[in-house]
């Protein structure tokens, strides 16, 4: 079996932090280092503990003295819009109407979904992230793309096709039978498939006939193992056309609980502007809101509140949702999550942003048993980075006195730079796949 070594400072998350003091969060090495064996980590710990473990000539990459933390994970991230990113428009269903769905109509052609998808993986892990949730395009080709492209890296992927049959381009759309059947056909090919795992992916109610949820409803029956994502509560025009075309129901989450949508392998991208009742909903029913502040910010979609809803006991993920997202680095998204929270006055602290990018990510998806951890036995997603990356990086680290402070400068100031080596089932990868 193949093994390697990694010599670093080590970090990571046992528990969300509760403050900036709460060591009882994590695990830090500062002399530290990471076994890998067979695409898994052997063990974590002190070098001087860990170096007693390694079989003799095993490689070492000594990545002193940059930080070893878990794969960084993007909950919610769109493949198909990589093109999209930068397209100038006063809101979301402007942006929708008159970017994205032109853009997505290129994914009837599979050379082009698989072209994508290639710069898709190479930037993601260029940027640290080792896993995704991602939508792909109406077509079931990019779905393909997709996964074909995720398992050639041997990346622990989250995926679906999207499905849309009304309020978009004729050319985007499926009917509920034959999103029902693409779909199911994906699930059956790709669901559990090396690591790859389905997320059935109703766009929006916006972009979905009542007919259409209920083949949705159908599936999640059929499949209750898949994940399932969606949109909720970006913005208020798009609240209010939602309960245009849904007006039986109390609110628009109410829409997704009549269908049966909610769950703990639910995610819900965005989740700003919610009542009291929808909040408790998704607590109860402990489905995921994942935050997107690149994009809210963006599009001036709102301000997601953390506190309230983390208060209320509902699962949390943050992600980049390129391309409404303006950046595919989980630490330019935690800086902007900050500054959101910032603006509530609230205190979101380094440490728990980097619990965010990692365990807590890895929560959100129910994924933490094997990866956004640098426990024995997960998957050995690993990245590496330079908290001095940039000169002007390397000139504020000369005044940080604590590991926070160096986080926080990570958060603030880094960016894929930073990333010095991304580690997929214990290869790196950053150079790109090396066939
Ligand atoms: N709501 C429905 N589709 C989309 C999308 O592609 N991006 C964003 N940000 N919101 C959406
Ligand atoms: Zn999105």
């Amino acid at each position: 079996m193949k093994t390697k070594l990694l010599r670093g400072r080590v970090l990571d998350f046992v528990a969300e932090p509760q403050s900036i003091d709460d060591s009882s969060a994590y695990r830090y090495f500062e002399d530290g280092a990471v076994l890998l064996s067979g695409g898994k980590i052997a063990a974590c710990g002190e070098w001087s503990d860990i170096r007693g473990k390694m079989p003799e000539d095993c490689p070492v990459a000594d990545h002193r003295p940059h930080l070893i933390l878990p794969g960084l994970i993007d909950p919610h991230i769109h493949f198909v819009q990589m093109q999209v990113v930068a397209s100038y428009a006063a809101n979301l269903l402007e942006w929708l109407n008159t970017y994205t769905f032109v853009e997505e109509q290129k994914f009837a052609d599979p050379e082009h979904g698989a072209r994508i998808a290639e710069a898709f993986f190479d930037t993601l892990v260029r940027h640290g992230t080792t896993t995704a949730a991602a939508y792909c395009s109406v077509h079931g080709a990019s779905a393909e793309a997709f996964f074909a492209e995720a398992e050639k890296r041997n990346m622990a992927m989250i995926g679906g096709k999207c499905m849309m049959d009304r309020n978009c381009p004729e050319a985007l759309r499926d009917s509920p039978q034959q999103g029902y059947d693409e779909t199911k056909a994906l699930i059956e090919k790709w669901h559990g498939r090396g690591r790859a795992n389905y997320a059935i992916t109703p766009r929006f109610a916006i972009t979905s006939t009542p007919a259409q949820m209920e083949m949705v409803q159908a599936l999640i029956d059929e499949f209750p193992d898949a994940y399932v994502q969606t949109h909720l509560s970006e913005n208020s025009e798009e609240i209010a056309f939602t309960m245009e075309l849904y007006p039986e129901h109390p609110d628009y989450l109410g829409v997704y609980e009549y269908y049966g949508l909610l769950g703990n392998k639910s995610l819900f991208g965005h989740a700003i502007h919610l009542s009291d009742r929808e909040v408790g909903m998704m607590a109860e029913t402990a489905s995921v809101a994942v935050s997107c502040p690149t994009s809210n910010l963006f599009l001036g979609s709102g301000l997601f509140d953390h506190d309230l809803l983390n208060n209320a006991g509902v699962p949390i993920g943050v992600a980049t949702d390129i391309g409404g997202g303006t950046s595919f680095s989980m630490l330019k998204t935690m800086d902007e999550f900050y500054k959101i929270q910032q603006l509530h006055g609230q205190r979101f602290n380094p440490l728990m942003a980097f619990y965010r990018m990692t365990l807590g990510n890895a929560r959100a998806l129910l994924l933490a048993d094997r990866i956004g951890t640098l426990e024995a036995g997960s998957d050995a997603d690993i990245v590496a980075l330079n908290a001095q990356a940039t000169p002007e990086m390397a000139l504020r680290y000369q005044s940080v006195s604590s590991l926070s402070e160096e986080l926080f400068l990570l958060q603030t100031l880094g960016d894929d730079r930073a990333v010095v080596e991304t580690y997929v089932s214990g290869k790196p990868m950053k150079a790109g796949l090396g066939e």
